[in-house]
């Protein structure tokens, strides 16, 4: 019996081990999944401000943030436009920072932050989806795109679809980081340049 309690302790303590890094410290839902695919850079405010411009939400309109960051860009499309946001980010670290800017800014009835892997999603209810992704990542995301419903709006900072045809593209100078920005939107069904 002595030797059955020892090997019991053993074994949990040997669980506790193996699976301790893939428990969050702060006992949420997040776990270590593995590296992003990019690492967290946050858009700037005003250029945030102006990719949504572009998107032109409205009210209930349903924004997805792919990689949400800090949901900075979530926040402002609760607060401005009235819209509900769907962000997702694979890093607990970025899903934990979202919540509480969520939280801070008061926009929990709105805006939803759950920890993925973008290139699982569904992509089918979104109306708008703001991106600021590396050129690979928005290639892999294109079949996805291609099952959004008509009339969806997709707005990529810097890196845009490359082979697809854009509606209009502009060139910001942002007041925050002095840098130039540029915005591409796109209106689903995509179409693909000749
Ligand atoms: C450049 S940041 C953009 C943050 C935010 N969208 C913004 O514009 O302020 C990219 C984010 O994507 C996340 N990310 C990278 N690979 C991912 C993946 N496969 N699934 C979900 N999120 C990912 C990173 O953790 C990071 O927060």
């Amino acid at each position: 019996m002595r030797f059955k309690i020892g090997m019991l302790i053993k074994l949990l303590a040997l669980f506790a081990a193996v699976l301790a890094p893939c428990v969050s410290l702060n006992g949420d839902d997040t776990k270590w999944i593995r590296n992003p695919d990019v690492v967290y850079v946050g858009t700037a405010y005003d250029v945030v401000s102006k990719m949504l411009h572009m998107a032109q939400p409205k009210k209930g309109d349903v924004v997805y943030d792919l990689g949400c960051g800090d949901a900075r860009i979530l926040v402002l499309a609760a607060q401005k436009y009235g819209c509900r946001g769907m962000g997702y980010d694979i890093d607990p670290e970025r899903v934990g920072a979202s919540r509480e800017n969520v939280k801070r800014n008061k926009v929990e009835n709105l805006v939803q932050i759950f920890q993925a892997d973008i290139f699982t999603l569904d992509l089918s209810e979104a109306d708008v989806i703001p991106i600021y992704l590396l050129p690979e990542m928005n290639r892999k995301l294109l079949p996805q795109f291609e099952k959004m419903k008509p009339g969806s709006r997709i707005v990529c900072h810097n890196y845009d679809l490359e082979e697809i045809v854009a509606d209009k593209s502009v060139t910001i100078i942002s007041n925050e980081d002095n840098a130039s920005h540029t915005l591409s939107l796109y209106t689903t069904p995509l179409k693909l340049k000749k």
